[in-house]
């Protein structure tokens, strides 16, 4: 199939989601021993509780007798949900314990159980080949519970395919246009950045030297230095790790007291911690969280960063629902590249890869065409699987 006939049959940009990771399903707080809590993860609805010694678990969302959703059952004994149509009963490994209507159990009810794994805050559940499920590969999302750091976050349910929030973060130029009033400014688009990437792995860094500080940043100094006026050092080193989990290193020092070269202390530093989880097509749970390493003992500070964030957030979030709505409505028009999608463009790229070794997507069929080329030749992406 030619590139032109690629793009005339274009009808839909759906960007599929790999199913060999693990995703972020919940905070820890949301999975109980209460009640189960009902999640749809990369196209799984799941009930997900805790056993009553607290162990996380994942069941499939469907009865085996008649498909009713276990997620509106009651948790029972020390680890097993009851359906609540007719009352049949599940342990965490999804096998029928008790059918109350009938004398014996058949041997073969159960319903598929998921890996899961509880770590950084989170609980994470693989949905695709559980023998590939090696808890080893959970990203590094170190920051959420080290005692050199501290922060909360929140969840947007986002009207969007995940691939758009992506993009969103792994191009922060657009901070000077949606986030005007908080974090963003000028100097975003015109600094330099440099783009680094391995098999899994992608970073983005950007340095602004010697520049004001945006509102949200002065409020930081003026926590940590109180007073500051003056000029700043800024960066932003945005890093990928496959398939959706972005941290990204942000901050500001004192200008010229040498942050480059790796002497922070007379700045303010955070990480954007962000993992986002494929819901349905057209829908995804965008975790995030702010973490800092200043004022660690301060509840005030982590209220008033994590409702800023939420704010600005809250900006992007119109931005990719409307972006999502106008992709569905123009099925035949196509996503160019600019230099600033270089962080973007290789994360499809590893996207793709995973897809093609899942034999979800054809390698003929591979959303970024041109994968030889600089971002400066303007690589079309196009429509993936
Ligand atoms: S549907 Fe669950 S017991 Fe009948
Ligand atoms: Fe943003």
């Amino acid at each position: 199939m030619s590139v032109l006939d690629r793009q005339m049959s274009a009808t839909a940009k759906i960007f599929p989601h790999p199913r060999d990771a693990w995703y972020v399903a919940a905070w820890d707080h949301e999975v109980t021993a209460k009640a189960p809590l009902a999640r749809t993860i990369a196209d799984r609805p799941l009930a997900l509780y805790r056993t009553q010694d607290g162990r996380p678990v994942a069941l499939a969302d469907a009865c085996w007798h008649r498909l009713a959703p276990l997620s509106m059952g009651t948790l029972v004994g020390d680890d097993e949900v009851q359906c609540p149509y007719h009352g049949l009963r599940y342990n965490s490994s999804g096998r029928c314990t008790a059918m109350p209507a009938q004398e014996t159990v058949n041997p073969s009810a159960s319903v598929p159980s998921f890996p899961v794994v509880e770590k950084h805050r989170y609980v994470w559940v693989w949905v695709g080949d559980p023998t590939k499920a090696d808890p080893d590969l959970v990203p590094d999302m170190h920051q959420m519970d080290s005692p050199d750091w501290a922060g909360d976050g929140l969840t947007i349910h986002a009207d969007c395919n995940y691939q758009l929030v992506l993009d969103n973060l792994m191009d922060l130029t657009h901070e000077e246009f949606v986030h005007s009033s908080s974090i963003g400014q000028a100097e975003l688009s015109e600094a330099e950045f440099s783009t680094t990437h391995d098999g899994s792995t992608v970073t983005v860094s950007r340095w602004m030297r010697d520049i004001d500080a945006p509102p949200f940043w002065l409020k930081n100094m003026r926590d940590k230095f109180p007073g500051f006026t003056g000029k700043v050092d800024r960066w932003q080193i945005i890093h990928f790790e496959a398939p959706s989990t972005i941290c990204i290193d942000v901050g500001v020092a004192k200008a010229g007291t040498g942050a480059p070269e790796g002497d922070r202390s007379q700045g303010v530093n955070g990480y954007v911690m962000n993992t986002i989880t494929p819901d349905r097509d057209r829908s995804c749970h965008y975790f995030w969280a702010f973490m800092r390493n200043y004022r660690l003992d301060s509840q005030l500070i982590t209220t008033q960063l994590r409702d800023g964030v939420h704010g600005v957030f809250a900006e992007d979030e119109v931005m990719l629902t409307a972006q999502q709505k106008a992709i569905d409505e123009n099925p035949d028009y196509e996503f160019y590249s600019l230099n600033v999608d270089a962080g973007g463009m290789w994360v499809r790229r590893i996207l793709d890869r995973m897809l093609v070794a899942e034999g979800r997507l054809d390698p003929g069929d591979v959303s970024v065409t041109n994968h030889a080329a600089a971002p400066a030749d303007r690589p079309r992406v196009t429509t993936g699987a």
